[in-house]
């Protein structure tokens, strides 16, 4: 019997030669390179044994349902699964692979441009130069002077693959002690995916709460997952407790940071800087959006995975996931659900 599979991307060129070799499976794939019609999805669903979709792509008890029993897996291209609903698929035995491994270097990467952009204020300095505001801006000592990275406490929120991985390429900047914190707080992490943690070159502490870690710290990195829990764990009280020279960084997902607070504290001067690259309701970000009025804040289109390396890798670990879920095999990553 056929499997049919609806994949909701036009996928690079090595995932789709994979997918297209394997016999007996009817593939339905949107057809052009912006994101799929949610109608079109759940039109093509029905019947399905296995999707593979991206984050833009909700996969809701209402898609589960329109595919009904036949289906077996669910294929994420992401490492974020807040897109995903869990009890849909766990309640009926359906698996969910992602690919968590395979972004960690460009994500790390993209956090280490936020924090020099929000530190060295990249984005004001851009604008004024494309401005045409260079020539007004006569040189003195303190002219767009920020923060450096040497000396610094950073604090992660959330402190797994991706966090860690952007503690490896801060410690060369001579950073001189981290805070951490899990979504187990008080907890270590269970992971230590680079062996820093064991090695001990500079003082690597799980923060006492968010507030120690807020109070402490002159980076903050955001690089927990999105639950209800940290749902605006960044919101005004945080703010208030930052160190004034302090920058916030989100490479998360947008809602874990309130936005009218992290707009409200670059107004008073609470911190002095921030880099995203996710926001809430992203996309849909108008030209008058108040973060845009921020000179402080850089705010990127969720483009931490954007390398051609690791999309390629996303789309061939996505197709992998998905033919292992629909032959019961063992995925390259699969959610615990
Ligand atoms: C990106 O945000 C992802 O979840 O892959
Ligand atoms: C959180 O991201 C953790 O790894 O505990």
């Amino acid at each position: 019997q056929k499997h049919k599979v609806v994949v909701t991307r036009q996928l690079i060129s090595e995932a789709q030669t994979l997918l297209e070799a394997v016999p007996d499976l009817d593939i339905v794939q949107w057809p052009s390179e912006g994101p799929a019609e949610r109608s079109w999805l759940l039109e093509h669903a029905k019947g399905a044994s296995g999707i593979l979709l991206m984050l833009s792509d909700k996969c809701d008890e209402e898609l589960v349902q329109t595919a009904g029993e036949s289906l077996k897996v669910i294929a994420s291209f992401s490492v974020g699964t807040d897109h995903v609903d869990r009890e849909a698929l766990k309640t009926r035995g359906i698996r969910l692979g992602y690919t968590p491994t395979c972004l960690t270097d460009a994500v790390a990467d993209l956090s280490v441009m936020l924090i020099l952009m929000a530190q060295r204020r990249g984005g004001e300095a851009i604008a004024k130069v494309v401005k045409g505001e260079w020539p007004k801006m006569p040189w003195s000592p303190l002219l767009m002077t920020g923060p450096q990275i040497r000396g610094s406490t950073v604090g992660f929120l959330g402190f797994g693959r991706i966090g860690q991985a952007t503690l490896k390429r801060l410690l060369p900047f001579g950073i001189d002690r981290v805070l951490y914190s899990t979504s187990k707080p008080g907890k270590p992490v269970n992971e230590d995916h680079f062996g820093l943690l064991k090695e001990g070159t500079i003082p690597i502490e799980v923060a006492k709460d968010w507030r120690h870690l807020a109070k402490e710290s002159d980076i903050v990195i955001v690089g927990c997952a999105l639950s209800p829990s940290t749902k605006h764990l960044v919101n005004a009280e945080f703010f208030s407790e930052m160190k004034k020279l302090a920058v916030l960084v989100n490479i998360a997902r947008g809602p874990v940071v309130d936005t009218d607070a992290l707009v409200a504290a670059l107004d008073k001067g609470e911190i002095f800087g921030a880099g995203l690259d996710v926001i809430e309701n992203e996309p849909n970000i108008a030209a008058d959006h108040p973060i845009l009025n921020q000179p402080r804040c850089v705010l990127v289109p969720h483009i931490g995975s954007a390398t051609i390396e690791t999309r390629e890798q996303m789309a061939t670990e996505s197709v992998k996931n998905l033919l292992a879920g629909l032959n019961g095999e063992a995925m390259v990553n699969e959610v615990r659900l």
